[in-house]
């Protein structure tokens, strides 16, 4: 069997099972819908298990309106990353906002205009702050002893060997209240995680040297999330890619990088424990990261995305019908856009909602562009049986930047967006 099961979460394998969303799925072709109380659940978790920490989910996971109210009624502050988010943002109402990314003179002057926080991203951006703003300096490569493969170099973020000379552009503009530091990266086990906050605290300290008064380090998103039920199934499966045995149409550099992109999902964790682990890590000081921030009087905040996100969302794709050519295809009433899979390919199996009974049927899930490519998964999926005209394939958890590739190339249709309410009813999630 050629199978990776995905985490059942509960809320939507009770979803899967209505009429009103199968129903809508056949209506629409392709649905998703987010889940306001899985995200109030989880931010309360983290509030209580985290007090120090302040978190500024990533808007740009999410497109959802919905799932934006739900963080500003739990008075969480929220990361944007362009103009738009940021409009979106204080439409809501949102006051505590943090400003990453690029940033056109647009998105910069409202930004200060709203008293955000800027992350800095370059020198050339410091200076076109021309107003009383509070900064973040975002540093794209703060010191840490490992290095992985997954850890990649980042284009974003100030070269640290800059900061002599923005320490001292600062002391010449003294409208600009330098509040601390960011980085963000993916990959980073905690250790490393814990070492850029050491980092950051020896700058802190060569800052206050220097009069100022920093007092924020922000360690961005990039927190793993562990989504798979079964880790066998996944060995097994990097297995038969290794054996050749795996039959894609991957080319076979395409296919090492499936197997990376499998091997690391072994590596998982519960975003919980990647957390307690940065804050338990020893410092050089001897004492815990924790202790350490709390002596130093510096307030953690992160920017999750993926790992606050992810199980909040579902996915439902209407079978228009199968075909064989050689191989077997099942096409459904969606694209690969619809699942952004091109930048975050989906491994786990959908799941079959069928009344047949049938064999097991091994297929490739293609979509309904007009192009080659368009296949929602890379790898070729188990159905326990043949899927026909009118039945379902659910995805669990695509919570976390499913919308990201949406498209209305050629025409086709978007995904309908629904969010359900607290009274169990779907609604338009506009
Ligand atoms: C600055 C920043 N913060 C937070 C995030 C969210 O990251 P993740 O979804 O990995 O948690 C991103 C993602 O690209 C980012 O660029």
């Amino acid at each position: 069997m050629n199978t990776i099961t995905s985490k059942q979460t509960p809320w939507q394998s009770k979803l899967a099972k209505t009429t009103t969303f199968q129903q809508l799925v056949r209506e629409h072709g392709c649905v998703q819908v987010v889940s306001p109380q899985q995200l109030q659940e989880t931010m309360q978790t983290w509030e209580r298990t985290f007090q120090n920490i302040q978190f500024f989910p990533a808007y740009k996971a999410i497109r959802s309106p919905a799932l934006l109210r739900t963080i500003k009624k739990q008075g969480w502050g929220i990361d944007v990353s362009s103009q738009g988010e940021l409009e979106q943002a204080l439409k809501e109402g949102f006051e505590n906002i943090s400003c990453s990314g690029a940033k056109s003179n647009k998105y910069l002057e409202q930004a200060v205009q709203h008293n955000c926080l800027i992350c800095v991203d370059n020198f050339s951006e410091l200076q076109r702050i021309q107003q009383p703003a509070r900064i973040l300096l975002r540093i794209a490569n703060p010191e840490y002893s490992e290095h992985t493969d997954i850890a990649k170099k980042t284009r974003f973020g100030i070269d640290k060997k800059e900061l002599p000379a923005i320490r001292t552009y600062l002391k010449e503009h003294p409208y600009l209240s330098h509040t601390g530091y960011q980085f963000h990266g993916d990959g980073y086990t905690p250790e490393m995680k814990a070492k850029i906050i050491e980092f950051f605290l020896q700058e802190i300290l060569l800052d206050t040297q220097e009069r100022f008064t920093p007092e924020i380090i922000n360690i961005g998103g990039g927190i793993p999330v562990l989504k798979h039920e079964n880790a066998q199934e996944i060995q097994e499966r990097v297995v038969s890619l290794q054996r050749g045995e795996y039959n894609s149409f991957l080319t076979p550099e395409k296919k090492q990088e499936y197997e990376k992109l499998l091997r690391k999902e072994l590596t998982k964790k519960q975003p919980q424990d990647y957390i307690q682990e940065i804050l338990h890590t020893q410092s050089s000081q001897g004492v815990s990261i924790q202790q350490l921030l709390k002596e130093c009087q510096v307030q953690l905040m992160m920017e999750p995305g993926y790992s606050l996100f992810w199980n909040t969302g579902c996915s439902g794709f209407h079978v228009i019908e199968t075909k064989k050519i050689e191989e077997n295809y099942v096409i459904v009433e969606g694209t690969m856009f619809s699942m952004s899979s091109r930048m975050f390919e989906h491994i786990f199996d959908p799941q079959l909602l069928s009344n047949q009974k049938q064999e097991l049927y091994e297929a490739y899930i293609i979509g309904i562009l007009c192009r080659e490519d368009d296949y929602l998964q890379g790898r070729k999926i188990s159905f326990p049986q043949q899927p026909k005209t009118g039945d379902i394939l659910f995805y669990f958890n695509t919570g976390a930047y499913a919308h990201y590739e949406t498209t209305e190339s050629q025409q086709q249709q978007k995904p309908a967006y629904y969010y359900l309410s607290e009274k169990g009813e779907l609604k338009h999630d506009l």
